[in-house]
């Protein structure tokens, strides 16, 4: 039976495009006949809120990181066909002092997981808060690939470097089967010169570490997140969905040739 491939989408600084990717990619690779779950790892709960769920009390990944539920019981189906979900709530703010004074604090997500390895999931994609604590080592000690979503516009060397050292720690202290991580460029916006710059920069100091495809800020995305409902469903023909899903393609492709080669 196949192992589903767990894929972390992760960046300390907020408000660079986790959740819009994690959203976005889950329904393209579930529209695509994929069976994806998308895991909200953020008390924030903006993946939550993204897929329409507006419940507050539902138990979900507080729950799951604390083992006091089981994977199978906080899994919730989307509107998506082949797309479920586990939610976030505000308690999720308490997980990270509650995990300080457990023992394995970093692997509890990956143990919560092994339930899942039972063919019935081809993607795990799991959406992170903006910061480098245990959470954030729950989800990289869990997982197989990093993506690292990146404003093209704020990008700094020094901010990429730190995601891309605390994943190596986490690789030679926690995770030694993490296989690879990406950078996807996001919020671009042609309209401003900063950004052709920043990009040209960004892919110079970067090469294959960056995805060829890109994603431009795009007001459809928005709407979308308002009214609880990935672009690439809203709004299948356009520009957004359409950058998603060249992004959603070039990932399957990437995972799957590392895969095969490791
Ligand atoms: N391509 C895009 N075009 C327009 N708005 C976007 C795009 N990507 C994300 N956003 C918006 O930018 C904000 C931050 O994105 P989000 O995905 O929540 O980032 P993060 O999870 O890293 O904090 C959100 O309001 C989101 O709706
Ligand atoms: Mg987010």
């Amino acid at each position: 039976m196949s192992k589903p491939i767990v894929i972390a989408v992760c960046n300390q600084k907020g408000g660079c495009g986790k959740t819009t990717t994690v959203a976005e990619t889950g329904a393209c690779l579930a529209m695509g006949g994929a069976k994806v779950l998308g895991i909200d790892l953020d008390h924030q709960c903006n993946y939550t809120e993204a897929l329409g769920h507006l419940d507050e009390e539902t138990p979900g990944a507080y729950e799951l990181l604390t083992g006091k539920k089981r994977l199978e019981e906080v899994v919730l189906e989307s509107k998506v066909q082949n797309l479920y979900f586990v939610p976030a709530s505000i308690d999720l703010s308490a997980a990270e002092s509650e995990l300080m004074g457990m023992i394995g604090r970093e692997h509890q997500l990956r143990i919560a997981l092994a339930g899942a390895m039972d063919g019935k999931y081809d993607y795990i994609l799991l959406d992170n808060p903006p910061n480098l604590g245990v959470v954030v080592m729950n989800a990289l000690t869990a997982t197989d690939f990093m993506v690292v979503p990146v404003q093209v516009y704020k990008f700094a060397r020094r901010g990429l470097d730190r995601i891309t050292n605390f994943y190596d720690n986490v690789k030679h202290f926690l995770n030694p089967g993490i296989k690879d991580w990406m950078v996807l460029p996001t919020l671009l916006d042609f309209r401003r010169e900063k950004d052709v710059i920043m990009l040209q920069k960004l892919r110079d100091q970067y090469g294959k570490k960056v995805f060829t495809s890109q994603i431009h800020v795009n007001s459809k995305i928005l709407e979308s997140q308002e009214v609880g409902s990935p672009v690439v469903v809203m709004d299948k023909y356009g520009v957004g969905a359409k950058q998603y899903k060249s992004f959603a393609c070039e990932l399957a492709e990437w995972v799957a040739r590392v895969g095969v080669a490791s």
